[in-house]
């Protein structure tokens, strides 16, 4: 697989460079230079999800990483379910929160911790990547332990819950977490001064396990045709997917599992009131305002870092803009939807319930729409139950985390604090 800079295109790497890089020159994004497309998508249906998603990475990356990898590297990093749940009429949940830190990262994160266990064979790696909530715990989950490997998350001090920071802060060993006094956005800007810095990439070979990542990207592709697949045992249609937007990693992958001939009939990108997205494809003006706090944290992200690959994919698919409506859903409609949703018997949390009130809002009268579940209720347990006035039992994953303490270092926005910091826990 080739992929180019999208910021300078002569920068040309394989699949294997672009997951060790993560970014590339003036922090360009990697992007493939040619979307493969699958025959006879219905047989592939049919198929059951490991099984499929083995053809659907093959066409990526069996030319350069073999198919026998290919298999093994989906075999370990699939090993959980992902059901299709009806919400209400017309309205289905794809639950994406059953594996390990009961999140969607958990697919991104554990196919790219079985990439670079297969493609760096003994090299040391430092992984530096930042964290709106869930992304720290899928990848400290996914990479603790390994061999060879160490894992700096960064993460915006006080603006995630404590269930979410005890997740990924008290592991130790080869994860090493940061909580830096600011916002997400400031973390991500951090990560992206530390690709740029030559002492750092030369000292430290750092990789970035953000969704920036290609493989994670790869990995997403593969929910959205099981999506599909689940959807049309009932249904003669196509659906009309709501993708829970922050980074827009997720909706990228939608967009690649479409251009690789998945029917899907259209995407609705829905944010928070972080809606850069949404008033931009209104109004074709990108004006990022600061970001703001929200119940659905996960999602403040005021300048989505995917957002080129969009369009990038609607460009050499001929597509247009105007085919993705942006919703940006507000904090009280956000309420409103959980509640909606729990009182038709189905228990939700912030994020999914922006994309089932976005879908509700523009599914027309002869299409049945899908959300994504983003995340387990319980791991937005507060909220949750300040809306609904109920209890939530914690599932035993996140039982096991309340007691233990969390070992972060505190940072300031600061580069070059950053920067002392990250070659003391990593240079022994
Ligand atoms: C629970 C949840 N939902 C939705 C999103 C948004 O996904 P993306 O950043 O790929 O747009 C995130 C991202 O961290 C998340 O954690």
């Amino acid at each position: 697989m080739e992929l180019y800079n999208l910021k300078h295109p002569s920068q040309v790497v394989s699949f294997t460079q672009a997951v060790k890089l993560g970014l590339g020159k003036d922090r360009g994004l990697f992007f493939p230079k040619n979307i493969p497309t699958l025959d006879d998508i219905d047989g592939l249906l049919a198929l059951p999800f490991v099984e499929r998603s083995k053809k659907v990475i093959g066409a990526w990356l069996a030319e350069e990483l073999g198919q026998d990898t290919v298999d093994r590297i989906v075999e370990r990093a699939f090993n959980f379910d992902l059901p299709l749940v009806q919400a209400d009429k017309d309205l289905y949940s794809l639950e994406l929160f059953h594996g390990p830190t009961l999140a969607f990262k958990d697919f991104g994160a554990r196919f790219m911790a079985q990439c670079l266990n297969e493609l760096a064979k003994g090299e040391k790696i430092n992984i530096l990547t930042a964290t709106s909530g869930d992304t720290g715990a899928a990848v400290a989950d996914a990479f603790y332990g390994l061999d060879n490997i160490n894992v700096v998350v960064l993460y915006p001090k006080g603006k995630i819950s404590v269930l979410q920071e005890k997740m990924f802060t008290t592991l130790g060993d080869n994860i090493h977490t940061v909580a830096v006094s600011a916002d997400f956005d400031a973390c991500q800007t951090l990560v992206k001064q530390s690709f740029e810095d030559s002492d750092i990439r030369d000292g430290l070979h750092l990789n970035s396990a953000n969704s920036i990542n290609i493989s994670r990207l790869l990995a997403q592709i593969c929910y959205y045709f099981e999506a599909v697949a689940q959807f049309k045992k009932s249904n003669n249609s196509d659906p009309v997917i709501a993708v829970p937007s922050g980074n827009f990693g997720n909706l990228t992958a939608g967009l690649f599992a479409k251009a690789m001939g998945l029917p899907i009939k259209r995407f609705i990108a829905a944010t928070n009131s972080n809606d850069t997205v949404p008033r931009y494809l209104d109004n074709g003006e990108w004006s990022p305002q600061l970001t703001v706090a929200t119940m659905s944290n996960a999602m403040d992200v005021a300048e989505p870092s995917n957002w080129p690959r969009v369009e990038a994919i609607v460009k050499v698919m001929n597509w247009s803009l105007t085919d993705i409506k942006g919703i940006g859903v507000s904090e009280a409609d956000t309420v409103d939807s959980v509640k909606a949703l729990h009182a038709g018997g189905y228990l939700s949390e912030p994020h999914a319930a922006i994309a089932a009130f976005a879908l509700k809002q523009t599914l027309l009268a002869d299409e049945k729409g899908i959300f994504l579940g983003t995340a387990h209720p319980a791991k937005f347990n507060e909220v949750v139950e300040q809306i609904l006035a109920v209890d939530l039992p914690l599932p035993p994953e996140l039982a096991a985390v309340v007691p233990k303490t969390i070992l972060s270092a505190n940072l300031a926005a600061d580069f070059e604090a950053l920067k002392r910091h990250l070659f003391t826990i990593l240079v022994k």
